[in-house]
């Protein structure tokens, strides 16, 4: 199973969105790391096919996508940044109806599972109309898994959720990643460091690296300190170096900073995480 990008454009008038992005996707969970604007959504959705690539050929097991039609729109599974949901329905009514369109068989005991998994269940029959922006969040993921995907794409999954409901999200998207491609765009590092065989990063359109989170966590290292300092001190601080991180603890301050030397005589050198990294690289 491979899902193979091969030098795909796009621009909207003189906005390069994507520039010759090639990369391809094997079964496991990838990580589309960048800022706002950096083209994540743009990409997802020229490989659904809501939007039409400049240049470049997208396949599917050696065959050009733009060539299956139904075979290729039945791998799919997404959900989109900003889920439109069908407001007079109740979430089971929208499961359905989903199913539906997507020709799932024998839809009930997999509807059933997924509201679990995804803690609606106890307000299946209520109105989605009715939902917070977690409760619509969690539905639309729903709505992506229904009919077992090969190909899932999830644009920004955890916007809005606690951080209760982000790490049962996460262990959800985790336990279903088996045997498909699972592709997660997010500027939140914290949501696919653990998961993610493969992080990458996107820079205004184009792969700036791609490889194992904690490969490219290295890439900070050496760059990372910790420094106690007085809470008078931070902002002189903060115009010097890039400041990760800043805590008090009423006293005194920690500070988590970026630094290519040593910043401070008591500064300590600490082991760079996936987030160093992403500041490092995305941080002017
Ligand atoms: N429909 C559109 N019309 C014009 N410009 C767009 C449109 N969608 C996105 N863009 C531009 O393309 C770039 C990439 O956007 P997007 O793919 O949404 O990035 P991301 O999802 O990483 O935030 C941005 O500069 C954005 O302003
Ligand atoms: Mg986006």
């Amino acid at each position: 199973m491979e899902l193979s990008i091969n030098n795909v454009s796009k621009s909207y008038k003189q906005n390069k969105a994507l520039s010759g992005f090639t990369l391809s996707f094997s079964p496991g969970v990838y990580a589309l790391l960048g800022p706002n604007g950096s083209g994540k959504s743009t990409l997802m959705n020229i490989i659904t096919g809501n939007l039409k690539k400049d240049s470049g050929v997208i396949t599917y097991n050696g065959k050009d996508i733009s060539k299956m039609g139904m075979e290729y729109l039945s791998l799919l599974g997404y959900m989109p940044q900003y889920p439109g949901i069908y407001l007079q329905f109740t979430a089971e009514e929208y499961l359905y109806y989903i199913a539906a369109l997507k020709g799932v068989k024998d839809p009930v005991e997999q509807i059933t599972e997924v509201l679990r998994e995804v803690e609606l269940d106890d307000v299946r029959s209520m109105k989605t109309s009715t939902f917070s922006g977690g409760m619509k969040q969690r539905l639309a993921l729903a709505q992506a898994v229904i009919g077992d995907p090969k190909i899932l794409l999830l644009d920004e999954p955890t916007a809005g959720l606690d951080p209760k409901q982000r790490i049962a999200i996460r262990n959800y998207i985790s336990r279903i990643s088996f045997n498909k491609i699972v592709i997660i765009a997010t500027h939140v590092v914290s949501d696919i460091e653990y998961i993610a065989k493969t992080a990458i990063f996107l820079k205004k359109g184009v792969i700036t690296d791609c490889g194992a989170p904690s490969e490219l966590a290295k890439k900070a290292a050496g760059d990372v300190w910790s420094i106690r300092c007085g809470a008078d001190e931070v902002t002189a601080y903060q115009n010097r170096y890039k400041v990760i991180n800043i805590q008090s603890d009423g006293a005194d301050v920690n500070l988590r900073v970026l630094s290519y030397t040593k910043p401070t005589d008591n500064a300590k050198p600490e082991a760079p995480t996936l987030e160093d990294e992403y500041i490092r690289v995305f941080a002017n």
